[in-house]
């Protein structure tokens, strides 16, 4: 049984690698036994972190830096992936988040939100496609979020929830796209989590609300999303293309 869920033999590639999510799920496929490209900003401190836990599970990891929003990063680390193999797994998990009143927030704002949250998932998931399709075999996952779905009060990122909105659908048309020719797509939009990305200033006050808010009354952890990125990756979600897998501790219910 555990078979089904087993990277053994994949080779994966993560954005986002560096921190929070991405570095958690980065070693998480390859504690299921896949080896591992990760990457991250130039300016990433974690990234190098990120490979040596991976090494020290006997897996093999390549770090790849470049920016989400440039294609050439993409394609240059797929090929540094595809030093370990072919790539079959990828999951995208680059993004940033911030606030401001929607009256008020300047264009470059928004625009750098799209840019990175959507533009850059979709041009992962191009650069990642393109090796994967000719040899119709992968998994692709991308990380959108519970803000896709909900609005979470209190917070005022127009910007963020759209783009979220965006990565779930963009999600389900590349799986439409590619559903006959070998690679599935899907999301996972993850509730609050405990990560870097919540101990930014806007929110600071707001992370005590956030675990009250939770059905499941907590916080994720970064653990708790591993287990759902390995099934989508692994041959036990052969069947599942084009899906969002929340995973918010129940908070869409409310
Ligand atoms: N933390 C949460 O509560 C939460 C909830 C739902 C969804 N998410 C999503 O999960 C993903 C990971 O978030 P996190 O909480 O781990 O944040 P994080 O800030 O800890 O990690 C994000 C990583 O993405 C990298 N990154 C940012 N912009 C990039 C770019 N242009 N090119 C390459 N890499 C870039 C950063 O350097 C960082 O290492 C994001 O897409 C986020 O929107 C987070």
């Amino acid at each position: 049984m555990t078979e089904l869920f087993s990277l053994a033999g994949e080779v994966a590639l993560v954005t986002g690698a560096g921190s929070g999510i991405g570095q958690r799920l980065a070693v998480g496929l390859a504690e299921a036994g896949a080896d591992v490209a990760c990457f991250d900003l130039a300016s990433s401190t974690g990234l190098a972190e990120t490979v040596s836990r991976i090494a020290a599970l006997g897996r093999r990891a390549v770090a790849a830096r470049g920016d989400v929003t440039n294609g050439k990063d993409l394609a240059d680390a797929v090929e540094v992936a595809e030093r370990l193999g072919p790539l079959s797994v990828a999951l995208n998990c680059a993004g940033i988040a911030n606030a401001a009143p929607a009256e008020e927030m300047p264009r470059e704002q928004w625009q750098r939100m799209y840019d990175v949250n959507v533009t850059g998932v979709f041009l992962s998931c191009q650069a990642e496609a393109k090796v994967m399709l000719g040899r119709r075999r992968g998994a692709i996952v991308n990380i959108a979020s519970m803000s896709g779905v909900i609005v979470n009060r209190g917070i005022l990122q127009a910007h963020y929830n759209s783009a979220k909105a965006a990565v779930i659908h963009l999600s389900r048309s590349l799986a439409m796209e590619w559903s006959d020719r070998g690679v599935r797509v899907n999301s996972i939009s993850p509730g609050y989590t405990a990560t870097p990305m919540n101990i930014r200033p806007e929110v600071a006050d707001q992370v005590k609300q956030f675990a009250a808010d939770t059905p499941l009354g907590r916080m994720a952890t970064v653990d708790e999303l591993v287990g759902p990125a390995v099934f989508l990756a692994s041959r036990a979600a052969s069947f599942c293309t084009g899906i969002d897998l929340l995973v918010d501790g129940g908070f869409v219910c409310w």
